[in-house]
């Protein structure tokens, strides 16, 4: 080791990353499927492997354990094959559930069964939304702010609501590529302030936001984007993303991350990777 090496982190790593234990919420795919398609990447006509989903689910879920990471899980309900896909059911932050109310009635049962077994979870600072939001899919937390997903999905008027909600600043991003209609098919937190994201899901202004706001971000590719590999989810040091995302895990490791994919390609049937299948519950 050099004088220039980093010092060794409390992980016993190299990398100057540390991660720090999560809480996280999941639910078992054992009722997916894609029978209606309310993104471009839902194709009913193809077949979905149910069984595969389940494990390769599992797998994320025992990689979480092996992290150091508390998974709780919800249990899964039939009829809401989207249910998996637990970023959606809520916004948790500093101790507080923004419900969430889905734009589409497929899924709207979804909102009142995460927020009831969130309340069974012992929060007790609940908010029933009045506008329509889906969830941690669309508000991510950064140090300073919460940037929100706006133009497929949850709307500006619940962009307001989150903002006197929380007492945190919401930074209204709008999205404009169908494929990425959730902010966390485009963007992910990967550490405190430091972010990475793909500039063609966003409108010209949002870019020009989150250039200004997020100048040292790790600007993700076409390529990278189109396996999702913005759907990550990030401890501080192990970014969790699709496997198939390899040149964003080489970049995210050139910057100290240390990335682990995982395939879950059932659920990218879905439309969804890694973040949609993970609510954090950040108490
Ligand atoms: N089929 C689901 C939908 O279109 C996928 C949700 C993905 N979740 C996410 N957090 N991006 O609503």
């Amino acid at each position: 080791m050099n004088a220039a090496s980093p010092a060794r982190t409390a992980n016993g790593g190299t990398t100057g990353r540390t991660a720090t234990p999560r809480h996280y919420l999941m639910c078992r795919p054992t009722h997916f499927t894609v029978s209606y398609a309310i993104n471009p990447w839902m194709d009913p006509s193809k077949p979905v492997d149910t069984a595969l989903a389940v494990v390769q689910w599992e797998r994320l879920r025992a990689l979480y354990l092996e992290l150091g990471h508390r998974v709780d899980l919800i249990p899964p309900i039939a009829g809401l094959p989207d249910m998996v896909y637990a970023a959606n059911g809520a916004t948790v932050f500093d101790g507080k559930v923004l419900g969430a109310r889905f734009r589409n009635a497929e899924r709207a049962a979804e909102g009142p069964a995460y927020l009831g077994r969130l309340e069974d979870a012992g929060f007790t600072t609940l908010h029933e939304p009045e506008q329509v939001n889906e969830g941690a899919g669309d508000f991510l937390a950064t140090d300073r702010w919460i940037l929100a997903g706006r133009g497929f999905r949850s709307t500006a008027e619940a962009h307001v609501e989150a903002q006197e909600f929380f007492g945190r600043p919401v930074i209204g991003l709008r999205l404009v590529d169908p494929d990425y209609y959730h902010l966390d098919t485009a963007l992910a937190v990967l550490d405190g302030d430091e972010i990475m994201y793909y500039p063609g899901a966003f409108s010209a202004g949002s870019r020009a936001v989150l250039e200004r706001l997020f100048p040292d971000a790790l600007i993700a590719t076409a390529e990278d984007a189109s396996v999702l590999g913005l759907n990550a989810v990030s401890d501080g040091r192990h970014v969790v993303l699709p496997q198939t995302a390899a040149r964003l895990g080489e970049r995210l490791a050139s910057r100290g991350f240390e990335p682990i994919g995982v395939d879950l390609s059932e659920l990218l049937k879905g439309g969804g990777s890694v973040k949609c299948c993970t609510l954090e519950l950040d108490r």
